[in-house]
């Protein structure tokens, strides 16, 4: 074989960090980012493995002879093969900085909050990094756009924006606000408060208050007496104080922008100078100007500099099992073409973001690989009169900035085409896709939602076909594409280059894009639209090509046909151009990739737009050209993303309050942090992979695990028959461990194969044979209610009486409401490692999990061994968000039962698709209702059913209902309710607790059925919401008396900050003078209750161990996923013991220290956890004090060291029991919550009504969150729960197939917001200045993970207030029903027009079809 290429080389020479490395024989089916964590740099995270999250970042560099210049690019690992890195420099975020010395970048995202769960954070690091080599002096825009490739699931975004621009030329600096028109304002300085004090000698600020305000802190005062006499600066009424609020309650100086300064003032600077060089070898290696080539194959990786030539590789696998067996490199055209003769059916490789998302979730094998990236005839660039030639495999980043350049040179008229290459540019994919992706690749893949082919096609583009023989071909575009992924190509030609014409004048071209989300999304449609006139705007060409819209990029001929030799300009022509689109792309109901209707709507108003912005560019007039400024996507796009976070100084603590920076954050953003797959393997570990059942509902006939056996390297196959204890979990015990005769989803695990390796034991899951016998199934909300298909319980809350209140009512409406699931989408996935202790049934487990105690708890029952024996332990967690709650158990007790059998360590980290199709999502809600409510709008009774899709079993669906039902009421008082709730049971998995846990759902369900009542009243909803506000003292539908509520207050607060009224004046005025682009605002309350609605859940521990060197190790029974809940219980601990926080570590969760632990959960493990650490640290403290008094002066570690040799305990255990909970669901009494947080959002939106897309312009939150343990942390969850909501009410929809498989199985068709969906403008504030008269919480804090959640869901209620602009323009009066999530989809088709209505499929056309996807 190697003959085929020679010389040539079979081992591959790049630099890591700096460092040399020669792999002989490398592994032909490994990634960089496999190799990279088998070496331990295992900083690099595995998010999703197809290109979809950024977690896999790295910078590689390369010197390129094309341009003479080092090339440092951001690319996913993960979907580079490790053979692409021969000649390059990769580094990584372990090859910038320690936690003890970070880079500038590390130090700067972790110091600001910009790292919660940590898991993303490396990847946004080497993004960062990246842009600062190739540019060190970046502005904010490229800043932001550098992380389109990079999603966060925990911060929502702002912070890390922030600490990024810190780095910019034209950077937002602390100190300095945001005005409505994104100009920036300097805040006037506050002199002499560095160290936090108002300025008053004796401050209490500068003392450690250990005692917490248990008894609700009333007035503010930390008791503390000043050496200068008198009291408190807060409760001598010393308004001047630099802390104190205004007569209003406004917050006069703001800590948030104080703490940000002096954190900002302590930064080193950034010195672009000091960064790793690249290597000179590779400059030399590039150039071919290294060892002669006899020298072959004798470099190892202790060679000298100069000993390996750059050659062709030719590597054969040493591996009979690995897919690839074969791989080349050739470094010509007529090598390549060599090959290919020798292996016609050879796998071409260029970026590889096709071919490897095709091997990975496809599990496509392609034996022979070549790898096309490296030969310099495919990446050259040709210029002519008539038009330029492009290189096949040039990247699509070089594409972008030659096509940039051209425009440049020869001006707008002649490069319409390449502008609309460029415009389609802009949103294709990530930076780290475009960093290696080819255009070959795009057109080669013949993709029929390519982003570049119908562009190219409408450019009259060519395609250049090379053979064996220095044959060119050269095909046009249009013939290019035969059916659906197949083109014209021989498999002896390689595509060389693609030509693309110069524009004339007359010639008009536009490309538009429409996808789910605007960064890092394939489209659901896109189009290049072309047109050339003559002087009297007679049509004399004219090329329609759409994506989206066929099995493979198509003409839209009839349109064409209906232009040729027409008058641009003529309105009857755009119509029949309109109705010839329809007729020709019209898709029908069933249509693979579903949104028929949406599709053919996308088509037609694709040219509409064009037809307004080409008649504008002709100077056409006509009335659509008049509104073609507002169809240009630039009107609302990429305006940068400020902030605004506002709280006042903590006057009372020294520690417990201060936005003090997440403990790890370090060790996050250099990616010393270890999450369970980083622990390095144990000696004979095995890994497990899964065996899923593709049914929805089945018996199980047989299972045959002969073949996977077979197969060297596995080493068992479980399934049911295997457990030894107890098959049955989950707390309503009806989930088996494993199925052992029906499967209930589709999805679900049936058996577990344990093999050396994850490659191989996956190859025998899939060889695993299960025999099934088909059930019938039921997967949505409401075919289940038709069913009947519910569970047994019932949970009702009845008040009053609804019959008379519905009779006495102006205005009786019935409807419903509906909110769909939600996947968590943790950037880091299940994983678990059981390690068997080798002695007795001892295991330590290693999971990432939010309930250590239910993981050891079940494990060992279904060992059938004492929970003594087991142990559970988390260091930390890349986001649980409610979804390793109960489900992540069942993962471990697999690894457990894997390691029980084979006493040897057992691992497994769920690939994403496995993860989303496994795990459980947040429920679906359907609420029926009949409200009765008076002509103001005022509500007088409410009767609703309230049904969720609780999955195959209970898991904890019956307390997500309670919440539900008792979130209903929202913020609003009703006299008379009757709520009712079931749970259906239906054949998806189990849906679980999620971050707000049915609260959200309630409030949605309620919050939908208001609109339509103010619609039905031609009423604004903030009307109704203002109007039936419960008041202080009001009582719930759960019988709760509203005390300490400040909902009202807030709700006045922020509209007046905010300029609610003057901006729905704006709002009203723009939409009056805007077709096409509506505003909407909304102004959304909520309250959440806080507590478990299980009363014995609600109970924290700890376990205080002082050392004799004076530090501390703190333990509680609370798990870490990035909220700060270890920061904040250290707080605590420093401020109790009166030491500084550094004192404090707090290694783990484990069983062992923190015994019969809740889960951290519902809202409440700072309030829980954080009372018991405090009690032990009070213990202590109470025990250490004689000695501290008899040693004023001495450090801690010698009063710690004498009170052990003085024999005085130094460990003590807190305990802390929520006092007063606990609820009767029959009696409807007794304390449901202790307490609820509060919040208020206004939201502001723009909304393309074309299109269906979106801006947030701006969002402004005010929060009660008590008096905060971390206010920096609490506003982190603030944002970042917003954001959810956020995703959860517009991108986020998931999608089943009909026959019961999950559809949407990873980040390429379940859309998270990207950064560039946060608010344009983004103010949160913290509610300050309140006497809490009942509060009787830890420091009086209250619990903030979930409560913001449900403010997200402010953007639907303004798109839908910005829907119902549209609609009544156009003259449409009634209600508007509007599901959630709304996506661009469900927008486009609400705003009904007559595009909307020349798409619609008649109802005889849908009769008896399936749609492609369902919601469930
Ligand atoms: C996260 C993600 C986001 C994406 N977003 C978009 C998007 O927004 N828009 C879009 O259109 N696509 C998108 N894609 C798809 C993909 O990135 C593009 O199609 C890209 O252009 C493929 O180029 P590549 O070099 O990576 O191709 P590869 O994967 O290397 O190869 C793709 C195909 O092209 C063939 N090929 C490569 N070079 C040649 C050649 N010279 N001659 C003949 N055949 C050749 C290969 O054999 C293979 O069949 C996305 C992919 C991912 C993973
Ligand atoms: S892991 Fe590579 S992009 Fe998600
Ligand atoms: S911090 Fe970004 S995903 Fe957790």
């Amino acid at each position: 074989m190697a003959a085929l290429l020679s010389p040539s080389r079979d081992n591959i020479l790049f630099y890591v960090n700096g460092a040399r490395v020669v792999v002989e024989a490398p592994d032909l089916d490994q990634t960089l980012l496999q190799y990279l964590r088998s070496a331990g740099l295992t900083g690099t995270k595995l998010g999703c493995g197809e290109g979809g999250c950024g977690a896999c970042t790295v910078m590689v560099s390369r010197y390129d002879t094309a341009e003479q210049r080092i090339i440092h690019a951001s690319v996913n690992a993960c979907l580079c093969p490790l053979y692409t890195m021969d000649g390059k420099h990769v580094i990584t975020v372990e090859g910038l900085g320690t936690a003890k010395n970070p880079h500038s970048v590390q130090e700067r995202i972790a110091l600001l909050h910009g790292s919660q769960c940590g898991f993303c954070t490396p990847g946004f690091v080497m993004s960062l990094y990246t842009l600062l080599r190739n540019n060190p002096n970046p502005s904010e825009l490229e800043i932001e756009e550098c992380f389109d490739g990079n999603l966060c699931r925990c911060t929502g975004y702002r912070p890390i924006l922030d600490a990024a621009k810190t780095f910019a030329e034209d950077a937002w600096k602390p100190g300095s606000t945001v005005n409505a028109d994104g100009s920036a304002t300097a805040m006037p300085k506050k002199q002499g408060m560095g160290d936090g004090s108002c300025g008053i000698d004796g401050c209490c600020r500068l003392k450690p208050q250990p005692e917490p305000a248990q008894d609700g802190n009333a007035d503010g005062c930390c008791g503390a007496k000043k050496a200068s006499g008198g009291g408190c600066c807060r409760k001598d009424g010393r308004e001047d104080s630099a802390v104190a609020c205004d007569d209003q309650g406004e917050v006069s100086v703001n800590e948030a922008e104080r703490e940000k300064a002096e954190v900002i003032a302590k930064f080193q600077k950034y010195d672009a100078s000091r960064e790793l060089i690249f290597p000179p070898f590779l400059i030399r290696y590039a150039k071919g100007n290294t060892a002669a080539i006899d020298s072959v194959n004798s470099s190892s990786s202790s060679s000298s500099d100069n000993d390996i030539p750059r050659l062709p590789l030719a590597i054969t696998s040493r591996n009979p099992a690995s897919w690839c067996q074969q791989f080349y490199r050739p470094l010509t055209l007529e090598d390549l073409l060599a090959v290919l003769r020798q292996h016609p059916q050879a796998k071409l490789v260029a970026g590889n973001s096709e071919v490897g998302v095709e091997m990975r979730l496809k599990k496509a094998k392609f034996p022979v690989q070549v790898f096309v990236n490296d030969i310099p005839e495919l990446q050259a660039i040709s210029k002519c009169s008539e038009q330029v030639t492009f290189g096949a495999n040039i990247s699509l980043e070089r594409f972008a900035r030659v096509l940039d350049g051209l425009i440049k040179a020869h001006g707008p008229e002649r490069t319409q085409s390449f502008a609309a290459l460029r415009d389609n540019l802009r949103f294709f994919a990530g930076n780290q896709i475009r960093n290696v992706a080819t255009i070959a690749g795009n057109i080669a893949t013949a993709s029929p939602i390519s982003d570049l082919n119908p562009v190219f096609m409408a450019a009259n583009a060519t395609v250049i076909l090379a053979s064996a023989g220095a044959k060119y071909r050269r095909v046009p575009m249009s013939e290019f594409f035969l059916g659906y992924r197949r083109t014209a190509m021989q498999p002896s030609e390689v595509i060389y280059g693609v030509s693309v014409p110069f524009n004339v004048k007359g010639e008009v071209v536009r490309a538009f894009k429409q996808a789910k989300r605007r960064d890092d999304d394939i489209a659901i449609v896109t189009c290049g639209l072309r047109v050339r006139v003559d002087q009297s705007n007679k049509v004399t060409d004219a090329s329609f090509a759409y994506g989206g819209m066929a099995p493979t990029t198509v003409l839209a001929t009839k349109a064409m046909e209906c232009a040729k030799d027409e008058v641009w300009g003529e309105p009857l022509l755009l119509n029949r151009m309109m109705q010839a689109v329809q007729e020709q792309l019209r898709l029908d109901f069933t249509v693979p990739g579903g949104m028929a209707e949406y599709r053919t709507t996308l088509a037609i108003s694709f040219i509409y737009k064009f037809w307004a912005l080409s008649c504008r560019a002709l100077s056409i007039d006509c009335l659509e050209a008049a509104a073609a400024d507002e169809m240009e996507d630039d009107a609302a796009e990429r305006t940068l993303c400020k902030g605004k976070q506002e709280y006042a100084s903590v006057t009372d603590r020294a520690i417990v309050g201060k936005g003090v920076a997440h403990l790890s954050a370090l060790r996050q953003t250099t990616g010393e942090a270890r999450y369970i797959d980083d622990m390095p393997t144990v000696t004979g570990e095995l890994y497990m992979a899964l065996v899923l059942s593709p049914h929805a509902h089945a018996r199980i006939v047989a299972i045959d695990s002969e073949s996977a056996l077979a197969i060297a390297g596995v080493h068992r196959v479980l399934t049911a028959k295997d457990v030894p204890g107890s098959n049955c979990w989950n707390i309503f015990h009806d989930e088996e461990i494993l199925p052992s005769e029906e499967v209930h989803y589709a999805g679900q695990p049936v058996a577990l194969v344990l093999a050396d390796n994850q490659r191989i034991a996956q190859e025998a899951a899939r060889a695993v044979n299960v025999a099934y016998e088909a059930l019938p199934a039921v997967l949505t909300v409401r075919d289940a209610v038709a069913q009947g298909s519910l569970f047994a319980e019932e949970r009702v809350l009845r008040n009053g009486d609804v019959d008379s209140g519905l009779a006495k009512s102006d205005y009786v409406l019935s409807g419903d409401s509906y909110c769909g699931a939600q996947e968590h989408f943790y950037l880091e996935t299940m994983a678990s490692i059981t390690v068997p202790k080798g002695e007795g049934d001892e295991f330590d487990i290693f999971s990432s999990t939010q309930n250590p105690t239910e993981t050891q708890m079940v494990c060992a029952e279904v060992l059938g061994v004492p929970a003594s024996q087991i142990v559970c332990h988390v260091k930390r967690m890349g986001g649980g968000f409610g979804g390793k709650e109960s489900r992540s158990v069942l993962l471990a007790a697999f690894t457990t039962l894997g390691a029980f059998h084979t006493n040897r360590s057992v691992r497994i980290m769920l690939d994403r698709d496995e993860d989303m199709r496994t795990s459980g999502q947040r429920h679906p809600f359907l609420g029926r209702w009949t409200v009765g409510f008076s002509r103001a709008g005022q509500l007088q009774a409410l009767r609703m059913q309230v049904f969720s899709n609780g999955g195959f079993s209970h898991d904890l669906s019956i307390g997500v209902l309670e919440r539900a039902v008792s979130h209903v009421d929202n913020c609003y008082r009703i006299p008379a309710t009757e709520i009712v709730g079931r749970v259906c049971r239906t054949n998806t998995q189990s849906n679980t607790a999620f971050r707000s846990f049915g609260g959200c759902q309630g409030m949605f369900l309620l919050e939908s059925m208001l609109c339509e009542i103010a619609d039905h009243l031609g009423k604004h909803v903030e009307e109704i919401r203002a109007l039936n506000m419960y008041q202080a003292n009001d009582i719930t539908p759960f019988s709760q008396v509203l005390d300490d509520w400040n909902v009202p207050r807030m709700w006045e607060q922020l509209a007046s900050s905010a300029q609610y009224a003057e901006r729905r004046k704006a709002v009203d005025e723009f939409n009056s003078k805007s077709r096409f682009r509506k505003r909407g605002l909304a102004q959304l309350p909520t309250k959440f209750g806080i507590s478990f609605g299980v009363k014995h859940l609600n109970q924290g521990m700890s376990l205080v161990h002082v050392y004799m060197d004076g530090s501390v190790l703190v333990a509680h029974g609370g798990t870490e996923m990035g909220q700060g809940l270890h920061t904040k219980m250290a707080q605590i601990a420093a401020e109790t013991l009166g030491l500084p926080l550094s004192s404090i570590f707090i290694s783990e969760t484990a069983t062992n220290t923190a015994a019969n632990t809740s889960p951290t959960a519902a809202s409440a493990s700072s309030d829980l956890n954080g009372f018991a650490v405090y009690n032990a640290c009070k213990t202590l403290a109470d025990r250490l004090r004689p000695y501290r008094e008899k040693m004023p002066n001495e450090p801690f570690s010698k009063i710690a060291r004498t009170a052990y040799l003085d024999r005085c305990s130094l460990t003590a255990a807190g305990h802390y029991a929520t006092p007063d909970i606990g609820f009767n669901w029959q009696k409807n009494e007794g304390l449901l919550y202790f307490y609820f947080t509060q919040g208020v959002a206004i939201a502001e939106v723009e909304l393309d009504t074309l299109t269906g897309t979106h801006t947030t312009r701006r969002v402004d939150i005010m929060m009660d969150v008590g008096k905060s343990l971390n206010k920096a942390l609490d506003i982190g969850q603030i944002e970042g729960a917003f954001a959810q909501g956020q995703g959860w009410t517009t991108s986020e929809e998931f999608l089943y197939f009909p026959n019961g498989p999950l559809f949407t199985q990873g980040p390429g068709n379940y859309k998270i917001p990207s950064a560039l969906d946060i608010p344009r403008d983004f103010r949160v504030s913290l509610l300050e200045n309140v006497d809490y008269k009942t509060l009787k919480t830890i420091y009086s804090s209250k619990g903030i993970g979930e409560p913001p959640l449900f403010l997200g869901s402010s953007v639907f209620f303004a798109l839908r207030d910005a829907v119902m602009a549209a609609r009544k323009e156009r003259g449409i009066q009634s209600p508007l029903h509007m599901e959630s999530p709304a996506t661009p989809e469900i927008l486009r088709m609400a705003c009904v027009d007559e595009m909307v209505e020349l798409a619609r499929i008649p109802e005889t056309m849908k009769e008896g079809k399936v749609p492609f996807v369902v919601r469930i």
